[in-house]
């Protein structure tokens, strides 16, 4: 079968999958205040002017709960699946999934239909997002590992604008094809990244660690080598991985408690803490309930209807935007620097949030708003200034925390665990997410602009955390990012390895391997200079 081997073909078909996460995010937004929605789910009867209301808010909140608790089961079990049948077949799987649960979730005619459709299509994206970033890195060049797999990022803020706008599209449609058609047409780019994935090559480092060697040379022959199988690169490159999975088979245990031994636990926390921390942003905040923080600035028009949409769509172009100078430039920056200034800049914005609705605002008269959770009421400079910050808020997430919470956490483990370890993290961000999504309207509702104070408290804590505890990963090649966390090196804290900060982006040596381009003596140095940014 003929298989694909440029780089940036085969990211861009894996992060389909990335996009179906994006549809997952605005599937709901643009749609549960229509009525043919309302109608067709009704619970609630039909107010004075004789229209639908639709669910109870219980039953509303886990119609919108099901998908991202089907998606945290999916990524967790995703490692064992990926780690069993590859990397390749477990997205494929996973598309066939979205597939069926697309097709349940556009007949769905009940309240239990919808349920079961959404927690099938969540399941399909959890096991995506969490085994396409693992296989894009397994496949890459290390120099180009951040913007590959930051396409995912890319895909993910595609996936949210798309959706968004056919939904807002298809609201105008009469009858239940309103909700029918987003819902259908859905099903048609996993239908794609199914057969897209037929003409890719599975991960070169699946393939050698499952002992079909020969299949693992010929693809980084295609990919890094430019077909020549003696390039010095590839030979470089199947040599590391080679003693890696022979340390491996000698000396590890190969089960999931592996990720809680005494020389792994720092580096599950800090993958964890990644995906948690991108969550704790607020960033979804602004992706779900953006119209709630509109609408309290005075966006929405007096008759009820949806002037609050197109200010938050803007939100979602921005979003795109913002994420592609991290894709031209993340590489350069590293992880560390570019997670540290996003964390910066988000807890600048959400504490001048904070800070104008608690000066300016005032409480929002009763049934003035259609929602508990919009409990404040802002005009003039102040709400111009809320809208601006928020949007700021949106653009300094999507060139960071964004990309690199996905980027980051595969990087981080060695091959044997590197599946179920990247499962684990991400099934916290869909664990997160979930809460979140539940926390956010009763926490505005309640705690009013404090809830802007407690994303800037957590920013201020990950900024933190990030400058203590996570070391630099950018272009070093997987095998290496290893001995960073070896805790026996000189100078090396024990359970820990290098010290974060003391950890180097070493760009320059990197890219003239890749090439061919190193002399034998500068490869001793420059050797040496790998080896002291990952020990020193
Ligand atoms: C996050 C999502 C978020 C999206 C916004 C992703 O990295 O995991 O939860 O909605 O970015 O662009």
């Amino acid at each position: 079968m003929y298989k694909v081997g440029n780089i940036y073909f085969i990211a861009a078909v894996a992060v389909i999958g990335g996009a179906l996460f994006g549809f997952d995010i605005s599937s709901m937004s643009a749609i549960i205040s229509t009525q043919p929605y309302l109608c067709q789910f009704n619970q609630r009867g039909f107010n004075d002017k004789g229209l639908c209301l639709g669910p109870t808010d219980g039953v509303q909140g886990g119609i919108t709960a099901a998908m991202p608790g089907g998606s945290w089961l999916g990524a967790l079990i995703s490692g064992v699946v990926s780690d069993k049948f590859g990397r390749k077949r477990s997205i494929q799987m996973g598309s066939w999934i979205w597939i069926i649960g697309s097709i349940v979730v556009c007949a769905s005619v009940n309240i239990p239909m919808l349920v079961l459709g959404r927690v099938i299509n969540g399941f399909s994206v959890g096991i995506c997002s969490a085994q396409v970033p693992v296989y894009i890195s397994e496949i890459a060049p290390p120099s180009k590992r951040g913007r590959l797999v930051g396409f995912q990022q890319w895909a993910i803020t595609w996936g949210i604008l798309i959706m968004f706008f056919i939904c807002y599209g298809s609201s105008f449609i009469k009858g239940s094809a309103a909700f029918r058609v987003p819902w259908g047409v859905q099903a048609i780019p996993a239908a794609l990244l199914w057969l897209g994935l037929v003409f890719l090559p599975e991960s070169p480092r699946w393939l050698a660690k499952k002992d079909r060697w020969e299949e693992a040379k010929d693809v980084l022959t295609l990919i890094h080598g430019n077909g020549d199988p003696n390039s010095p690169w590839v030979h470089r490159e199947m040599a590391e991985i080679r003693e890696v999975v022979e340390f491996e088979r000698a000396n590890a245990d190969v089960s999931y408690l592996e990720l809680l031994a005494p020389n792994m636990i720092n580096r599950t926390s800090i993958g964890v803490f990644t995906q948690i921390w991108s969550q704790l942003t607020g960033m979804n905040v602004m992706m779900y309930y953006i119209a709630y923080v509109f609408t309290m600035a005075g966006l929405a028009s007096d008759d009820g209807g949806n002037a609050v949409l197109l200010p938050s769509g803007i939100s979602f172009i921005v979003n795109v935007f913002m994420t592609v100078p991290a894709l031209l430039w993340m590489d350069r920056w590293g992880r560390r620097s570019t997670l540290l200034v996003g964390a910066f800049f988000m807890c600048l914005w959400l504490s001048i949030n904070a800070a104008l609705f608690a000066v300016y605002s005032t409480p929002a008269p009763p049934g003035m708003f259609p929602s508990a959770a919009e409990s404040m009421l802002i005009t003039g400079a102040p709400a111009k200034a809320i809208i601006a910050s928020t949007y700021l808020f949106v653009a300094s997430f999507a060139p960071t925390w964004g990309p690199v919470s996905w980027v980051y956490p595969p990087e981080l483990y060695p091959l044997r665990l590197r599946g179920k370890a990247v499962a684990l993290c991400t099934s916290a961000n869909w664990a997160f997410n979930f809460a979140l999504a539940y926390f956010v309207p009763p926490a505005f509702a309640t705690i009013t602009w404090k809830t802007y104070v407690l994303f800037a408290t957590f920013c201020a804590a990950m900024f933190l955390h990030v400058y203590f505890m996570f070391p630099e990963t950018a272009n070093k090649p997987l095998e290496e990012v290893e001995e960073m966390f070896d805790d026996k090196r000189p100078g090396a804290v024990k359970y820990i390895g290098t010290p974060a900060w003391k950890t180097r982006n070493t760009r320059n040596l990197v890219l003239k391997q890749e090439r061919n381009e190193i002399t034998e003596s500068e490869e001793k140095i420059g050797y040496q200079e790998h080896k002291e940014s990952t020990a020193a």
